[in-house]
């Protein structure tokens, strides 16, 4: 299985079947390697609602008729715009042709069109997916909470954690979810995209080594093979 970091919290996962593109944000984000234009995709997985993980998740869906797997109101909400959709809710999981998905818990918010009238996007959720053989949590925009405990059940591969602080957990509190859920390998990700989640990704990973985790920090670009 690879995976490539194309910054902020999107990733692309290479299984043997199928890409599946996770939470897309590459139009507006500083950041990105990638155009939208160029990604290819059979699956498109999101998080929640915010502009920062979902901002070309209806221009790629359309432009590669994969399908978008996302949280119920999510998916009603890009289904109404024309895309290919599968609604779920957390605790629910949904064998597809790559692999089985769980949508788990994640304490945040999840908007759209956040502003004057920002439409509510249903709850925030994390996305256990196993494919592969493989098992990988995507823990989207969250807190770090206890029940990340049952989340690390079964063993995981790779978790991908927020770091960035202000939106989501910080460091700290990132390496203390790793000593919930201990994954083989952690994936930092959400930081240094704006000046409010500026990190230093390798403090985290000494401060997780410190702790017994190993955390492999990808560049914008980079791929780790699983
Ligand atoms: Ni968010
Ligand atoms: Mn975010």
């Amino acid at each position: 299985m690879k995976i490539t970091y194309y910054a902020h919290s999107c990733f692309l996962v290479e299984t043997a079947s199928a890409r599946l593109l996770i939470d897309p944000f590459l139009t507006d984000n500083p950041l990105a390697v990638i155009k939208a234009v160029d990604v290819r995709c059979d699956y498109i997985l999101v998080s929640h609602g915010h502009e920062d993980h979902t901002g070309d998740a209806l221009a790629i869906a359309k432009a590669n008729n994969a399908t978008l797997i996302a949280n119920y109101e999510i998916a009603e909400y890009f289904g109404a715009k024309g895309a290919k959709t599968h609604g779920m809710n957390p605790g629910g999981a949904h064998v597809f042709p790559f692999g089985r998905v769980k949508l788990t818990l994640a304490h945040h918010t999840s908007s759209i069109n956040a502003g004057l009238n920002p439409l509510y996007m249903g709850v925030p959720c994390g996305l256990l997916i196993e494919s592969d053989g493989k098992r990988l949590y995507h823990a989207g925009d969250t807190a770090l909470f206890l029940d990340m405990q049952l989340i690390g059940r079964g063993g995981l591969d790779v978790a991908f954690l927020p770091i960035g602080d202000n939106f989501t957990m910080g460091p700290e509190d990132a390496v203390e979810a790793l000593d919930f859920l201990k994954p083989r390998i952690a994936v930092p990700m959400h930081y240094d995209t704006w000046p409010a989640i500026a990190q230093k990704p390798e403090r985290f990973a000494e401060a997780a080594g410190a702790r017994g985790h190993r955390v492999h920090v990808l560049r914008p670009g980079e791929v780790l093979a699983v």
